[in-house]
């Protein structure tokens, strides 16, 4: 359990996760879309990270058969409450980086907002290979490009509070060397358009209120003193704090054919 010590828990926002990382609804259905197509005939998928069910539960509505995994009790707690309190398909509090699982158990795996947390993650990605039966398919959101005032705050804030980076992997191009060394054949899926408006106002205040896993190694007083100089160059910067402004992601989907 030493790694798993050392990973992100999320146990403290189960219950505000949902509010605060929803997708706008057109983005969340083209994304739960593009996944069925990847998935749909290709036996149990397995999520690793699967937190509130965010993403997995949407497939497995569309009948998918999924599976799940987390560090989280409180998280996996939220997503049985989702679907209206029973596992909605099997669930294990596990490490990313030790499945419970044997070899080739699953026909699929799925990883989103997870590679990034977990210091181990080279070996989670070797894990995910070993229970995904040849000919499979990983599926990976490693964070899209965004840009506008969510970026801008957020790497002000980042700076005025000294944050660390995330603990885990941060270069994609990385998790393709990875995998295309076991050779696995990358595809890159097509990109889903996230438009959300957000004032800087908001973004500080979620940042000074510790929502987001980056902030969390810092101590609330920190969050206060950095979320104080963020307004005070915002303002400058950036004009009206409270006006909402137009913000821009792109996800992009990493699909990894697995060798036969
Ligand atoms: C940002 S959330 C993403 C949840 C879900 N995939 C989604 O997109 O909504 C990251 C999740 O990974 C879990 N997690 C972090 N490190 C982990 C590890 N080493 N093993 C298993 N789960 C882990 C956290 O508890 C959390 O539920």
């Amino acid at each position: 359990m030493a790694e798993a010590q050392r990973s992100t828990s999320f146990d403290a926002v189960a219950d505000c996760y949902d509010r605060t990382r929803a997708l706008p609804d057109d983005a969340a259905r083209t994304f739960t879309e593009a996944l069925a197509a990847e998935l749909t005939g290709r036996g149990r998928c397995l999520e690793i990270g699967v937190g509130t069910g965010r993403i997995a539960l949407p497939l497995a509505r569309r009948e998918l058969p999924m599976a799940g995994v987390d560090l989280s009790a409180p998280m996996l707690s939220r997503l049985v409450r989702n679907a209206g309190g029973r596992a909605p398909f099997p669930l294990a509090r596990a490490d990313v980086a030790a499945l419970p699982f044997g070899p080739g158990r699953f026909g699929a795996a799925l990883a989103v907002h997870v590679l990034h947390l977990v210091p181990q993650w080279r070996r989670a990605v070797a894990e995910l290979v070993r229970v995904v039966r040849p000919s499979g398919l990983l599926l990976v959101d490693a964070g899209g490009a965004s840009q506008g005032v969510q970026d801008a705050v957020g790497a002000r804030f980042a700076a005025e509070a000294d944050l660390p980076d995330y603990p885990g992997m941060r270069d994609a191009e990385e998790l393709d060397g990875l995998l295309e060394a076991r050779g696995a054949r990358r595809r890159l899926l097509a990109p889903v358009r996230v438009e959300q408006h957000r004032s800087p106002e908001s973004v500080i205040a979620e940042l000074e209120a510790g929502i987001f896993s980056r902030t969390w190694t810092v101590t609330p007083e920190t969050r206060r003193r950095a979320a104080a100089a963020t307004r005070g160059w915002a303002a400058d910067a950036l004009g009206d704090l409270a006006a909402p402004r137009t913000v821009i992601e792109e996800i992009v989907v990493r699909a990894y054919d697995l060798p036969g």
